[in-house]
């Protein structure tokens, strides 16, 4: 083997890999320019010794094969990739050889190229009736009851189409929704997405399409498969066809008459386009009279008709200021870099998350230090190297301090542990306010009001000294803070004596023991029914619980075995915090067998006002019946909220009965 051979041998070993946690795990390893450079690298290395290129080439594939567990779908025709230029001279050339193709100047298309998960939707006769993933172009995941969920979608179009309808385009996540996953899934101390993409994907993905539900995707379309069956010959045609039958489009694209105002458009996006509430890449710049995509043809991976222009990953240089310590919830103290102020992908940076003591080594990231920054999927700011060059000597090396700022207390490193903890449990200010937030969160006990901002002050005033003291909060305690009135005070004391009534789950789920976030704090809640059966559990035990596994029953043994959480659970008890489970008759519901909705299947939709979905699904249950998350001719009820959407409209049609939140509430008696 000589050298080409070796580092294209090399180039397939590495980009299968990292294909294969891009696209099956959802868990990149290395960025998307990263990516890009090492397949380009093969990519000319193929074109100058072409026979080195073998067909399983991962610059032939699209993506990787599909998973196993979704059913499997053959597309009717491949859904390609696109090749990609990455910058205006390369782009000349692919329209110069567009032009000497068609033998003439042809009008374009621009559309931003949006960084999601490309689906194929089927309707027919106007109806949605199945959706896939791409998988690897040839063979796609059957999606559709996901797909059902995402809101914009529609299940039938605005105007009927006869017949069977292909379009495709691409399933994505706002900003807005992203940054809201990532907060939930902190908080629940679950593993965060490295970007939108990542975090489309795995939603979508979800064998469990209530989960893709609460995900809140969004989709967009751009492609009508044979467009002039259906009357559309040009691309832009298509984008407006596609709007006027109902099927979202986006707003920035431009029809272009010239190379020149192509750039014209990549140009006006640059940076305008961290201003669309959903993360581009790059532009797509299509051919826009379809009858001549055929004459083009593709190749094995990409139309010749198109091309994806790539905007260079933006890498600013700034100063690290000085590096804080911010202590959480569990104690882990994480560094966190004070950056001279800088303007990157739309918006001002100062602050950027080191993650622990052994990356600032690794980086060896110094106060002082001029940095390289950029936001790692174009969202989370991240410092990718310091200048080493520019040092004057003044810089001063990062130390981990010995003792928590914000409580005194000397800290520890466990051994094989990267985190650093403060291990004051009991009386750090700052794990207390953390705390404090993470017990009142939505996903715990739902006190509305208590954010950040009142944790804080009440921790600093010493009106909070422990948990339990929320229980005991009066008027006159919050009437120094803040922007306290007395009514946002007694909406405050309100709704922490309504949370003494959330179930015994929310309770699991609020005292934040780790690997315990909401669903395995429904599995334990389920299974043992009360707390103090649950407080006196066993590893074993609880490792026989299905859906626990060992490294989470060793957590919550260890939570219960501590003393001081022993007397927290005894003060919130001697509160009036009643963590009643489902299957506890004081809750005053038995768990029948026979119930009013025996042998119904229930669906939800719309939003409930008095009573929280997943409770209200609960409840059925308790009555004997199922739920469901898409009406269909097997439903019995449907029960509509506010804002009920398609579901309803889809009841309607097939004759379901339906009732509103009252009647449904009635009928729990
Ligand atoms: S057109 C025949 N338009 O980018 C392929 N693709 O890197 C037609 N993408 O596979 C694709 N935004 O999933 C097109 N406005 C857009 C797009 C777009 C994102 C995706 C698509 C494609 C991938 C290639």
């Amino acid at each position: 083997m000589n050298d080409i051979e070796r580092r294209v041998a090399e180039l397939y070993e590495q980009l299968s890999h990292h294909a294969r946690l891009y696209y099956k795990d959802d868990a990149p390893v290395i960025s998307d320019a990263e990516y890009d450079a090492l397949l380009r690298e093969l990519w000319e290395m193929e074109r100058a010794y072409p026979e080195l290129a073998r067909p399983d080439s991962p610059t032939k594939r699209v993506g990787s094969a599909a998973l196993e567990k979704f059913v499997k779908i053959r597309h009717e025709r491949p859904m390609l990739s696109l090749d990609n230029v990455f910058d205006t001279g390369e782009l000349r050339s692919f329209i110069d050889r567009l032009e000497a193709a068609i033998e003439g100047q042809g009008a374009l298309v621009c559309e931003m190229k949006i960084d999601g998960l490309a689906v194929s939707l089927i309707y027919e006769d106007g109806v949605f009736v199945r959706g896939a993933t791409r998988g690897d172009g040839r063979v796609g995941e059957d999606v559709t009851e996901n797909l059902r969920t995402v809101k914009t979608l529609p299940l039938r179009l605005k105007k009927t189409v006869p017949g069977r309808l292909e379009v495709r385009g691409e399933v994505l996540i706002t900003r807005e929704q992203f940054a809201e996953l990532n907060r939930v899934r902190e908080e629940n101390g679950e593993a965060l997405f490295a970007n939108p993409r990542n975090a489309a994907a795995g939603s979508l993905r979800q064998l469990d399409s209530k989960i893709t539900a609460a995900r809140g995707l969004s989709i967009f379309l751009y492609y009508i498969v044979d467009a002039p069956g259906r009357g559309v010959f040009r691309q832009s045609d298509t984008l407006r066809w596609l709007a006027d039958h109902g099927l979202p489009t986006q707003e920035a694209w431009a029809f272009c008459d010239s190379a020149e105002e192509v750039t014209a458009f990549i140009e006006k996006w640059r940076e305008r386009r961290f201003d669309l509430n959903y993360v581009t890449d790059g532009v797509v710049v299509k051919l826009d009279d379809i009858a001549l995509w055929d004459r083009l043809g593709s190749t094995s991976h990409a139309p010749r008709w198109a091309v994806a222009f790539k905007y260079p990953p933006e890498v600013v240089f700034t100063r690290v200021l000085s590096i804080d310590i911010s202590v959480g919830r569990t104690g882990v103290l994480t560094p966190v870099a004070n950056l001279d102020p800088v303007q990157v992908g739309g918006t001002t940076v100062q602050r950027a998350g080191l993650h622990n003591e052994d990356e600032v080594r690794r980086k060896d990231i110094r106060v002082g230090d001029r940095v390289r920054l950029h936001k790692a999927g174009e969202i989370i700011p991240e410092i990718l190297e310091v200048e080493k060059d520019a040092r004057t000597g003044a810089e001063v090396p990062f130390e981990m301090p010995e003792k928590c700022p914000a409580c005194g207390s000397p800290v520890v490193r466990l051994p094989g542990e990267v985190a650093v903890r403060c291990p004051n449990r009991s009386s750090c200010p700052a794990q207390l306010k953390e705390g404090i937030r993470y017990f009142a969160s939505r996903g715990g006990m739902d006190i509305r009001g208590l954010g950040d901002k009142l944790a804080e002050q009440m921790v600093e005033k010493k009106i909070i000294r422990s948990l339990p003291d929320i229980y005991t909060l009066t008027k006159e305690d919050l009437a120094g803070l803040d922007r306290m009135g007395d009514k946002s005070a007694q909406n405050l004391l309100d709704a922490v004596e309504e949370s003494k009534k959330r179930p015994l789950s929310a309770l699991i789920a609020a005292l934040g023991i780790r690997f315990v976030g909401n669903k395995i704090a429904e599995i334990l809640g389920d299974h043992f029914g009360s707390m103090e059966a649950l407080r006196s559990v066993s590893e074993e035990e609880l490792a026989l619980v299905e859906g626990i596994g060992p490294v989470i029953a060793s957590s919550v043994e260890a939570f219960f075995r501590d003393p001081a959480n022993g007397e927290l659970l005894t003060c919130f008890e001697e509160s009036g915090v009643t963590a009643l489970s489902l299957r506890d008759d004081r809750a005053g519901i038995k768990v029948p067998r026979e119930g009013i909705f025996t042998g119904m299947t229930v669906v939800f939709t719309g939003e409930l006002l008095s009573i929280a979905r997943n409770e209200a699904e609960k409840q059925v249950k308790a009555l004997g019946g199922k739920t469901a998350s898409s009406v269909s001719s097997k439903t019995s009820l449907v029960v509509a909220g506010e804002k009920a959407g398609s579901k309803l409209e889809k009841a309607k049609t097939l004759g379901v009965r339906i009732v509103d939140e009252a009647e449904f509430l009635a009928m729990l008696g």
